[in-house]
């Protein structure tokens, strides 16, 4: 079967290196891609995911057989809508824009969950015309106060804020278009204290599903989870916490719930669900859907994933996963991210990346590259650069392996944290 991916991250360089040791995939095409993917498959720099009319032309010249999401924006904007209104009937993993609304859309996802009993945390939404009221919510909640923008804000759209003042001059501001649209109506609600986690959801839309090996991303820049938020610096699997008990909660919970309430809400959706999650006190809860896999965590869950991605993505696709295993490598994997100097604020692009990027035992994923056009030099071309993934028998072990990786690959700046996983050790000598 010929396959297309749609994104260009290190998510999609995890996803198609996964693919492309299927048998079952003839030709790999990735749109747009970056030098990662082209390592594993033909990548179609001038195909863009948000132009759906031409992407279906592409399907249908090239005879793919299977069209793969990688990012939100596509399924948010309806590409699965369009197909379908177009007469496509090719099998695509993601949502449609009703299902997507799980992501592109906090106010609905917390509707959603609250009508299905999905723990969560108690929240109220709010536009220009209930600004007073939102001021008023505010006052009912303890500190610190979380804020959330509607719609898609790139991971920015999240503000937790200790003061009550400034947490009504912030409100004030987003319902004023801080965000854009994005940010008409806002989400208010109840802070969580627990740790967090990302568990990734297989789903036919027929209420078969498959759940992948769970991961923990570590999403601020400086060590000990400090300073600015990114776009995620590494993840780690399996994660301590979410033992069987766990995810047997989250299972009976959650997920059972979550794809239930889909189908009862007559939602077709046949894709992957994301469940950002919170331990509070051993109860897990939802902090956020999204409608694809998570980035970093792909780089550690691809890895983890002892069975074939091919046949479970086209029968999720197809609407019928009942007899396709997911069977999980028991082994722990690590993925630390090497990012541009300066990231998340402004940083240099273009600097050249050298050194060995096919190390023994590491697999290095390609988030933040390109290839320089005069002389087709690997270049540094995002903030987030590189994945450097690595399996062992823990994650220590696989960590040591990622980190003597990351000693032989060089740019200028290079920055990546050193304490990935080191909040699970702690728990686990606890334990
Ligand atoms: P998001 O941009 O939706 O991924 O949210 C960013 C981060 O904000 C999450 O990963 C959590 O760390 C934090 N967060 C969101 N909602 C809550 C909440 N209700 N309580 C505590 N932390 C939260
Ligand atoms: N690592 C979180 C995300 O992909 O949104």
């Amino acid at each position: 079967m010929n396959i297309l991916l749609l994104g260009s991250g290190g998510r999609e360089s995890a996803l198609a290196w996964k693919m492309a040791q299927s048998p079952f995939c003839e030709k790999l095409y990735i749109a747009p891609g970056n030098p990662g993917t082209a390592e594993v498959g033909e990548n179609v720099p001038e195909l863009k995911p948000m132009d759906f009319a031409s992407v279906l032309v592409f399907c249908r010249d090239k005879s793919v057989g299977l069209l793969v999401v990688g990012n939100e924006d596509p399924l948010v904007g309806g590409i699965v809508d369009y197909f379908r209104v177009a007469g496509s009937e090719l099998p695509i993993v993601g949502p449609d824009s009703k299902g997507a609304a799980l992501e592109g859309s906090k106010d609905f996802a917390k509707r959603f969950m609250a009508e299905h009993g999905i723990p969560t945390a108690r929240y109220r939404s709010f536009t220009a015309a209930t600004a007073a009221e939102g001021r008023e919510f505010l006052s009912e909640l303890k500190p610190p106060f979380v804020l959330k923008a509607d719609g898609l804000a790139a991971g920015k759209g999240v503000l937790i804020i200790d003061s009550l003042e400034e947490a009504r001059a912030a409100l004030d501001e987003m319902l004023a278009g801080k965000f854009g649209a994005s940010s008409a109506t806002v989400v208010i609600e109840e802070f969580l204290d627990g740790i967090e986690c990302s568990v990734f959801v297989l789903s036919d839309g027929h209420g078969g599903y498959r759940i992948l090996p769970v991961a923990k991303d570590y999403k601020r820049i400086g060590e000990g989870d400090t300073g600015l938020n990114t776009g995620g610096m590494g993840a780690v699997s399996p994660v301590v916490f979410a033992d069987d008990v766990f995810m047997s909660k989250v299972e009976e919970r959650i997920v059972r719930p979550t794809v239930e309430g889909l189908i009862a809400d007559g939602i077709d959706y046949r894709g992957f669900i994301f469940l950002g999650l919170i331990s509070v006190g051993g109860e897990p809860m939802v902090i956020e859907y999204n409608v694809r896999m998570g980035d970093p965590e792909t780089e550690v869950v691809m890895p983890r994933l002892a069975s074939d991605l091919v046949p479970l993505l086209a029968a999720a696709a197809a609407g019928d996963l009942a007899d396709i295993p997911a069977e999980i490598d028991q082994r722990a994997a690590v993925t630390v991210m090497a990012v541009s100097g300066g990231y998340p604020e402004s940083y240099p692009k273009g600097l050249e990346i050298t050194g060995e990027l096919h190390p023994a035992g590491s697999i290095v994923f390609h988030a933040g590259t390109s290839r320089r056009a005069v002389d087709n030099a690997l270049v540094t071309s995002g903030g987030r650069v590189l994945a450097v993934t690595s399996r062992g028998a823990n994650p220590a072990e696989a960590l040591s392996q990622s980190y003597n990786a990351l000693e032989n690959i060089h740019f200028d700046g290079m920055y990546f944290r050193r304490d990935i996983g080191a909040d699970l050790r702690r728990l686990e000598i606890k334990d």
